[in-house]
């Protein structure tokens, strides 16, 4: 058999240096591959199995739906993609909303943004993301995105998008001195672009509610105050969802720890949705959005777009975080992973900073002199022993997730306590065991 080393073009990566394994089943939160060993998946993959591996309520659901019906065009009915609507309406308390089904995050947040133009009737109306955000990595997507790896790739202003500096309290774009400060700035700063534009001129505001894979989390006061601003501005309100969503970030969806006030107006989903099991993403849109719509012609679609094995495994995936209460486990294991991560930050000068999402989803950024900040490597290049760092724990059983000076922790949701122990007791090992030689100036504590 050709090996997929010669044949497949690799994401985020460079071809050459491709080395994975190939993963042949799974369970809970263990993969295994073709040569029977076993990985403990400390990241969801990417951030997207939140109901582990092979699930088998969802499994069994997507057989049920093939031996009924595979297909049907997003033209026609189709009873789960009915059935998957109303249940994400419910869950959202979007009203009087409606779902548009999607393939996956990138296609979701440019509908969100398609939606939002024709709802406000400015097809060219600015939008306003963040820096060191990510949206996606199809062309408008990466446009939206604030992410200085794709900006060579494409022009955000050829998009009609405006980027604000982020919530990223360790390192204050507006040099604040406390996290609740830098929210306040960086709300500040979205409501100074809309003024400056004319809110007449801005179609949208996009932001990921609370965590993103770019390694911010933002502080407290963020949300709500981008939600005071833009509803006095009358711009809508679209949440990236894509990560945070479906217990990742200890709620259904991360805005909803602010309470019914702080709702967006549209919400994009993916990832979790169905767990990774199939590719599925949606817009969400409020009831508003929605009547602005009604009689108006849509000139949009996806082929896929609700596809019906997808989303009866949305269906399943939806009753499976309520029944096995995932979403509270989420956060009851989120609060046990931080407080394991700050004691880890105590013995390891290494670690700068660590933040959570409020679930199970946790930053620890590296740095090479705690006093100062001072990064481990200028973002958002990986230095060696972080990579080296990667590669032990994968030869040890245990895959994490980094980007940049970040890793970031993002198991399934159904992870074991024990398991979840035995992964950061192995970071803690490694980390401790990056040397002084390797890390430059980093001071080190005695044995
Ligand atoms: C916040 C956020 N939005 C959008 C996306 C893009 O989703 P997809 O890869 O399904 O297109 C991602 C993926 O990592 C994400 O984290």
């Amino acid at each position: 058999m050709t090996s997929e080393r010669d044949s497949v073009l690799h994401s985020w990566c460079v071809q050459s240096e491709w080395r994975a394994p190939t993963i042949v089943g799974g369970q809970g939160a263990r993969l295994r591959d073709d040569a029977g060993r076993e990985y403990l998946d400390m990241s969801s993959l990417a951030e997207c199995s939140n109901l582990g591996h092979q699930h088998p309520h969802i499994v069994a659901a997507i057989r049920a739906q093939a031996e009924r019906l595979c297909f049907v065009t997003s033209a026609w009915g189709a009873q789960p993609r009915a059935e998957l609507a109303g249940m994400l309406l419910e869950k959202s308390g979007f009203d009087g909303g409606r779902v548009f089904f999607t393939l996956g995050g990138a296609d979701a947040n440019e509908h969100a943004v398609k939606f939002a133009r024709q709802a406000r009737g400015l097809p060219h109306g600015k939008v306003i993301t963040r820096d060191r955000s990510y949206h996606g990595a199809s062309y408008a997507a990466m446009a939206l995105s604030g992410d200085s790896r794709t900006r060579l790739q494409v022009d955000p202003e050829n998009f009609d998008v405006l980027h604000v500096p982020p919530p990223y309290a360790y390192r204050c774009p507006f040099g604040s001195d406390s996290d609740g400060q830098c929210g306040e700035r960086a709300a500040a700063a979205v409501a100074d672009a809309i003024d400056r534009h004319g809110a007449d001129d801005v179609a949208a505001v996009m932001m990921e509610p609370n965590a993103g894979t770019n390694g911010i989390v933002a502080p407290d006061n963020y949300w709500p105050l981008l939600r005071e601003l833009t509803r006095e501005r009358g711009i809508p309100l679209i949440a990236d969802e894509v990560m945070s969503g479906f217990g990742r970030c200890g709620e259904w969806f991360a805005w909803q720890r602010h309470g019914d006030q702080a709702k967006p107006d549209l919400m994009t989903l993916a990832k979790g949705l169905t767990g990774a099991h199939l590719p599925l993403g949606a817009v969400v849109v409020s009831a508003g959005i929605a009547s602005a719509l009604e009689h108006q012609m849509l000139y949009t679609g996806l082929t896929y777009c609700g596809h019906p094995l997808s989303c009866a495994a949305g269906v399943a995936a939806l009753q499976t975080y309520e029944n096995e209460k995932l979403i509270e486990r989420s956060r009851a294991l989120g609060a046990r992973m931080l407080a394991s991560l700050r004691r880890m930050q105590s013995r390891h000068p290494v670690i700068g900073d660590v933040r959570g999402g409020h679930g199970l989803f946790a930053v620890v950024e590296l740095v090479s002199d705690r006093a100062s900040r001072t990064p481990l490597t200028p973002w958002p290049q990986m230095a060696p022993p972080l990579k080296a760092l990667l590669h032990e724990a994968l030869e040890q059983g245990v895959s994490f997730a980094a980007r940049g000076n970040l890793i970031l922790l993002a198991p399934p949701l159904v992870i074991e306590e024990n398991e979840l122990d035995d992964a950061l007791s192995l970071l803690d090992r490694l980390i401790g065991g990056m040397t002084g030689a390797q890390m430059g100036d980093v001071e080190r504590e005695p044995a």
